[in-house]
């Protein structure tokens, strides 16, 4: 083989080696960080949607392409209503704003006519403070 052929072979070596998939371990469970955010969601907020929205907003029956069995399916929001959630400003989050609403308004929910729940006066200031502070 040509000599001078041989420190690029190498350096190709190399490049390829660079290129290789990523092999850092997932991160444990236990112990990893977890943002106040998501701490917060865990504990209380996925439980109250649960209660009340989850049953018509899921991965089988998703009305208004909203979900609201994950954080990200909160932030996003559905098709129509805009963000889920604008963090810092629960008056322009439409999953508060639809909870909130008066419950003769129209696209209140849970709808008046669903078997669930609506939030509770208590349940709707958790969900506010969590939208308002949670970084
Ligand atoms: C009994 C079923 C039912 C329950 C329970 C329910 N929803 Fe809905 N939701 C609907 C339907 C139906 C639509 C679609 C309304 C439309 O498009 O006119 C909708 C749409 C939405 C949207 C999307 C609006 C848009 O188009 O952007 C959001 C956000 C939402 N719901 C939030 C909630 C929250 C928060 C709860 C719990 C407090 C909840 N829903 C509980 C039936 C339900």
């Amino acid at each position: 083989m040509n000599r001078a052929f041989l420190p690029l072979v190498f350096a190709a070596l190399a490049l390829a080696e660079g290129t290789a998939p990523a092999t850092t371990p997932a991160p444990a469970k236990t112990g990893a960080p977890v943002s106040e955010r998501e701490r917060i969601y865990n504990e209380t907020i996925a439980p109250i949607m649960e209660k009340s929205c989850v049953g018509c907003h899921n991965a089988k029956k998703s009305k208004g392409r909203f979900r609201a069995d994950s954080l990200a399916g909160l932030t996003k929001g559905g098709e129509d209503a805009g963000e889920g959630i604008a963090w810092g400003k629960p008056k322009e989050s439409s999953v508060y704003l639809l909870a909130a609403a008066n419950r003769s308004e129209k696209l209140a929910m849970p709808p008046k006519k669903s078997d669930k729940p609506a939030l509770t006066p208590a349940e709707l200031e958790i969900l506010k403070n969590w939208i308002e502070t949670s970084k």
